[in-house]
């Protein structure tokens, strides 16, 4: 499974691309806000640290003609931007355009079967189910990514399924199981993965067993 940051904090992207853990990352006009910071310069920055990998940049126009004009100037801004679309019918025709362009997309906002069904149809190359934002309305948001691996496995159909929305390190792990290509996760959660309290237990007795034989290995 590909791991993309959920953020557009250029500080936490570094943090966890340093550690080796990215395969991408995912901005979207909310993260763009809480950053503070301009839109496209953030954005050159984010694609020059992870050269050749995956940079979702989300368009601000909700009409066709809009969303294909800023998709232009998000493009050209460098290799790895992939532009991100909503899935409207507008989004979908810029989706289809796009992508006979040779531009990578990721439809975003997707919360059911048929949108994404529609998205892969118009040659998507990512789709973005917002599993938290499911959960929240007490419905189960990981039988959506469950329900889009069969369909997609059943036709064939290429675009990658990108679990959003994730708010848990149990969202991550079960997305996993459900087949999802990609995980895009908030900086946070992506470091938790790797907490286990019997990790720290057994780390601390290893630690204080070691002094006690006196020792060093260097
Ligand atoms: C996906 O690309 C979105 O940016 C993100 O996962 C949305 O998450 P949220 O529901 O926590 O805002």
């Amino acid at each position: 499974m590909k791991f993309f940051v959920d953020t557009a904090e250029v500080s936490e992207i570094r943090e966890l691309h340093d550690i080796g853990l990215l395969d991408g990352v995912t901005t979207n006009p909310s993260l763009i806000a809480k950053s503070g910071r301009d839109f496209k310069e953030v954005v050159k920055e984010i694609c020059d640290l992870l050269p050749g990998l995956p940079v979702s940049a989300e368009v601000a126009a909700t009409d066709y003609d809009g969303m294909m004009a800023e998709a232009d100037v998000l493009a050209k801004i460098a290799d790895n931007v992939v532009v991100k679309l909503p899935l409207t019918l507008a989004g979908l025709k810029a989706c289809k355009a796009l992508t006979g362009r040779g531009i990578k997309t990721n439809v975003t906002l997707c919360f059911s079967a048929n949108q994404a069904l529609l998205a892969a149809k118009v040659g998507a190359t990512y789709i973005s189910p917002f599993i938290g934002r499911i959960d929240d309305l007490n419905v189960d948001g990981m039988q959506l990514i469950q329900d889009i691996r069969i369909i997609y496995d059943n036709y064939g159909f290429e675009t990658e399924i990108l679990a959003a929305s994730i708010r848990s390190a149990n969202h991550v792990s079960d997305a996993a199981l459900s087949g999802a290509d990609v995980a895009t996760i908030p900086p946070g959660v992506l470091k938790k993965l790797a907490d286990h309290v019997l990790t720290d237990k057994g780390l601390d007795a290893f630690v204080k067993d070691w002094k006690s034989t006196g020792q060093s290995i260097i």
